[in-house]
């Protein structure tokens, strides 16, 4: 009985303090809301998919463009309308980022993000972007090619059994990750349980942990303490390599990473213009944004292709005619690889790995339809919901890549944004395809992909938010 008191107390607080605070506003009746219960359940039940979220409220999300709820103290309202979606991506003036500093106060995240590229906003994002742009536009392929060589020689002990492909591709996207934007070799391919890898999963688990973002539990100090101390271990170790990376550029060496490439822009300005301290602050954001996404979109790549046999097929046809006897796509057979390009299209429209977008902070109202959202209120724009409306995609439940025969079939009116879109697109868009290409290049030519009997997804992916929810066991036939 006393065991079940406790949690009964936290739950009737949690109903009075949810109902005194979300009182809707006259102006916003009309917008439907998704309660605080319902994610709440969504989260106890599993049942937290952004496939999920999206039937469930798709009446509304396709009727109006809009859904709102609310949570952290405000409303924020999810956007699937193309229209305030174009508005949102061009107008950043008047949709600037939330400022993290103001809206997870003394966090973990706060503390390990810092000010960076992805959450800041005007002048100050202009002088991160300024440094970080010319970097993205010289990646050195040859560190791609040799951790995906390195993967393959993995595979290449294991034949016909199944293998886990979500965590080998997050070893494998680390791996490339730390040396092409860094030059530091996580190891994680070799040895998952290494210092580095943990110290890197710890501050992921903290940084995105729905149940400490929803009570915001860090404002318990012993948990705050002991994240930050998590958080430290990391941060000292990017400090290091970027003390390192110094020195090695005054002593002439250059590897052609991210970090060497941004130091060198840096120092071409009249004045420097990121300090250490912000530099390492993009280094934990290229992670944060470059990791789980790649690492994501690969999985779920590589389950539609064991789904899709004759994708499979014609892929493979294309990698084999246009590489020939070449392993790694040289650049120039990067682009003639249409048809894998469409497929990666495809899959990055029916499984977004960035699937909302980081919330906007309306500068002034947002009159639409007959809706006026007040300024102050943030923005999500749900990506997943925008690239599975039947208003704009034919057949939106089926994986069909010719719909990208046309090239930027649908970027212009906006129901394509995977990598976001206008100024604030995503920096490695190219990073990311990169590899992607790689990786199924490798994979197509030498193995014939299925997936294990009795997966549990056999009858579909299963998600939760924006990443697969259980592991994906693929069989690897090698070709004769
Ligand atoms: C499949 C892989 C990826 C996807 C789906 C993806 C998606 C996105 C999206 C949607 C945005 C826009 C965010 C917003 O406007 O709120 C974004 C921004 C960004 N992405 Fe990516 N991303 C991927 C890979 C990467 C990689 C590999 C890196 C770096 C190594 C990276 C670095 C960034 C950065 C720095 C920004 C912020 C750009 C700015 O605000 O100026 N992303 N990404």
């Amino acid at each position: 009985m006393i065991f079940w008191a406790f949690p009964a107390i936290v739950i009737i607080l949690l109903i009075v303090h949810y109902k005194i605070n979300s009182k809707v506003p006259d102006g916003l009746k009309n917008i439907h809301t998704i309660t605080f219960f319902d994610i709440f359940l969504g989260i106890i039940t599993k049942q937290v998919g952004h496939d999920k979220l999206y039937t469930n409220f798709k009446k509304y999300f396709e009727k109006d463009g809009v859904v709102k709820r609310h949570q952290f103290g405000r409303w924020i309202f999810m956007i699937t309308d193309p229209v305030i979606a174009k508005n949102i991506l061009l107008q950043t003036d008047v949709y600037p980022k939330v400022k993290m500093e103001e809206f997870l106060p003394n966090s973990s995240f706060a503390e390990y993000l810092g000010t960076n590229v992805a959450f800041s906003s005007g002048d100050v994002w202009k002088r991160h972007r300024r440094v970080c742009n010319p970097a993205f536009k010289t990646l050195p392929l040859h560190l791609f090619s040799e951790t995906a060589l390195k993967m393959m020689d993995i595979l290449e002990t294991i034949d016909k059994t199944p293998i886990e492909i979500k965590s080998l591709m997050q070893r494998f996207t680390l791996d490339v990750l730390g040396k092409v934007a860094f030059g530091f070799d996580f190891n994680n391919l070799d040895n998952p349980d290494n210092v580095y890898v943990k110290a890197y999963n710890d501050v992921q688990k903290i940084i995105m942990d729905p149940i400490s973002i929803l009570f915001r539990t860090e404002r318990i100090p012993v948990i705050r303490q002991q994240n930050l101390k998590k958080v430290d271990k990391l941060s000292n170790l990017f400090k290091e390599i970027i003390k390192e990376k110094h020195k090695a550029l005054a002593a002439g060496k250059s590897r052609g990473d991210l970090l060497e490439l941004m130091l060198n822009a840096n120092e071409n300005q009249d004045n420097q213009m990121l300090s250490d301290t912000e530099l390492r602050h993009n280094m934990a954001v290229f992670m944060l944004a470059g990791h789980d996404t790649t690492s994501n979109a690969l999985s779920t790549l590589l389950y539609v292709l064991s789904t899709h046999k004759d994708v499979q097929e014609n892929a493979r046809e294309e990698v084999l005619r246009v590489l020939g006897d070449n392993l790694i796509p040289s650049t120039e057979q990067h682009k003639s690889l249409k048809y894998l390009n469409m497929v990666i299209y495809e899959n990055l429209r029916m499984y977004p790995p960035a699937s909302t977008l980081i919330f906007r902070e309306l500068t002034e109202d947002l009159k639409f339809k007959d809706f006026v959202i007040p300024a102050g209120s943030l923005l999500e724009l749900f990506i997943y919901g925008i690239h599975h409306s039947s208003k704009l995609w034919d057949k939106p439940e089926e994986f069909l890549p010719e719909r990208f025969e046309k090239e930027n079939a649908n970027s212009e009116n906006y129901s394509w944004l995977a990598f976001g879109g206008g100024s604030r697109m995503c920096l490695g868009n190219n990073f990311s395809l990169i590899e992607q290409r790689m990786v199924l290049c490798l994979l197509l030519r030498k193995y014939e992909i299925s997936l294990a009997p009795n997966s549990i997804h056999k009858d579909g992916l299963k998600l939760k938010f924006q990443a697969v929810s259980h592991p994906i066991e693929l069989i690897f036939k090698r070709r004769d």
